[in-house]
């Protein structure tokens, strides 16, 4: 989608001296200033080792827009699936692309149902702030970043002009709380960083990577993703640092038509109990559950936002005595397709107070180990936008997602729950 914000953003200008990169600002600069940016900036590879309870190191590869079935029927996609739990309840969080990502970083997309060029303001937390309670090193690797924490809205391939890399893909690139900073942006990495992270065994414990436009499907088709991924993963699972207590999730940011926003993902890797290859996981889970997931894999809190009520990764739930909702997933038609509205929505934001969403400070968090510090010091327990308690994204005032049933049995006890 090209606006006027897509036009004017691009690419930030360059500070040569230093090795911070500054905010995307009007300023185009020419491909000599990209390139001499390269040449400076240095990326940055924070290296931890904090046990977790299910896995010691989790990256996520995030492909594009394909159907869940047309997913299943290829080859390469169903060979993964033999090697690790095949998750069959898995949702996206709305259409187009980028509030699903902003989604995986931070806990709500915001009412954001565009691809413009946005930069989300420094006081909202992200994923980073969680890790980091416990100095958790983090990263992302997006193929063919020209260098470490750039920021323009996209880089082409600079032969073809083909869609190469896209800002849209880059979850936290988009927050001010991550390039507000000198070392985060260096986080941030392209695919030669990550083959040399690998060599140097400096992997970070939490990675998020993003295929370029042609490999992760999104110009292209489900078999040019799954050769990819087929040449992609595979040496790396057989290399024993990498794998090692490792957990890979492979998902789609969202299913490609109107219908319900179901999507293919599969967990793989060296945290995987030999009994659980090739099995299935029927949990209704969202992007919002991974956010809780490594919560309560390591002991982390919440953002408060749609990863606190996020039912978990069933590996990491067996392991917490967690007990995750079941959830009437046909009770709304094309569940998750569509974006509640808020203040990153193309049209309709200014209707509600406040303006950016509250999150919520409760101690009820499903990690349980209640929400990080800093979201309670910025927003000084007032009255939650959302009910984020529950397990299934909605808003009330819209009627978004709503009437939607869900419940458990805990300690012998039926517990239930409606989205209302
Ligand atoms: C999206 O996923 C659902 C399965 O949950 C499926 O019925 C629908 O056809 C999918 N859309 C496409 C285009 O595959
Ligand atoms: C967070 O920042 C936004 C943008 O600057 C502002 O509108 C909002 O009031 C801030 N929220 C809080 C709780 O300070
Ligand atoms: C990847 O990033 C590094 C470090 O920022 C940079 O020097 C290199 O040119 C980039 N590689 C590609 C293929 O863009
Ligand atoms: C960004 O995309 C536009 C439109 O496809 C293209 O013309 C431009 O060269 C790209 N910019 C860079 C820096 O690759
Ligand atoms: C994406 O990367 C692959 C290599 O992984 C390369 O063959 C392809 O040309 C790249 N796509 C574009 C548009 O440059
Ligand atoms: C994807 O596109 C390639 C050509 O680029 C074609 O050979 C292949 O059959 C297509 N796959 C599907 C599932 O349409
Ligand atoms: C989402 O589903 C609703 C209800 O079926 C439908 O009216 C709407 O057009 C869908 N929107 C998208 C973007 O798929």
């Amino acid at each position: 989608m090209f606006t006027k914000q897509t036009l004017l953003a691009f690419i930030g200008t360059l500070s040569l001296a230093s090795a911070r990169t500054i905010p995307a600002s009007d300023d185009v600069p020419s491909l000599a200033e990209v390139e001499a940016a390269a040449a400076t900036v240095v990326p940055y590879s924070p290296v931890s080792n904090v046990k977790g309870l299910a896995f010691d190191r989790f990256h996520q590869i995030w492909f594009e827009n394909q159907g869940y079935q047309t997913t299943a029927d290829d080859s390469n996609f169903a060979k993964i699936a033999k090697e690790g739990i095949l998750l069959t309840n898995y949702f996206a969080t709305t259409h187009p692309s980028q509030p699903n990502y902003v989604a995986s970083a931070a806990g709500d997309n915001f009412g954001m149902d565009n691809d413009d060029f946005h930069q989300i303001p420094a006081n909202v937390s992200t994923i980073a702030d969680l890790l980091d309670t416990k100095r958790i090193a983090w990263g992302q690797y997006q193929e063919a970043l020209p260098y470490a924490g750039y920021q323009g809205y996209n880089f082409s391939n600079q032969k073809t002009y083909a869609n190469d890399y896209m800002r849209k893909h880059d979850p936290l690139i988009i927050f001010d709380s991550i390039t507000n900073d000198d070392l985060r942006p260096r986080q941030i990495k392209n695919f030669s960083s990550f083959y040399e992270d690998l060599k140097h065994e400096r992997l970070p414990q939490y990675s998020f990577i993003t295929p370029n436009m042609t490999n992760d499907c999104h110009d292209t088709n489900i078999t040019v993703g799954g050769n990819f991924l087929a040449d992609f993963l595979p040496p790396l699972l057989k290399n024993e640092y990498f794998a090692k207590d490792t957990l890979v999730l492979i998902t789609f940011d969202e299913n490609n038509s109107i219908g319900e926003n179901r999507v293919y993902s599969i967990l793989v890797g060296g945290a995987i109990p030999e009994h659980l290859k090739g099995t299935t996981d029927d949990t209704f889970y969202t992007h919002y559950s991974i956010i809780a997931s490594l919560s309560a894999n390591w002991g982390l809190p919440s953002l408060g936002r749609w990863d606190c009520g996020a039912n978990i990764l069933k590996l990491v739930a067996e392991k917490t005595g967690y007990v995750n909702w079941e959830v009437d997933t046909s009770a709304v038609k094309n569940l998750l397709n569509e974006t509640y509205p808020g203040p990153l929505s193309e049209n309709i934001y200014s209707k509600y107070e406040p303006f950016w969403p509250i999150p919520t400070t409760s101690d009820r968090c499903t990690a349980g180990h209640g929400v990080v510090d800093i979201v309670k010091d910025t927003y000084n327990r007032r009255q939650p936008t959302f009910n984020y308690i529950s397990p299934v994204p909605y808003d009330a005032r819209s009627g978004y997602n709503t009437g939607i049933k869900y419940w458990r049995t805990k300690d012998g006890k039926k517990e239930t729950g409606i989205t209302n």
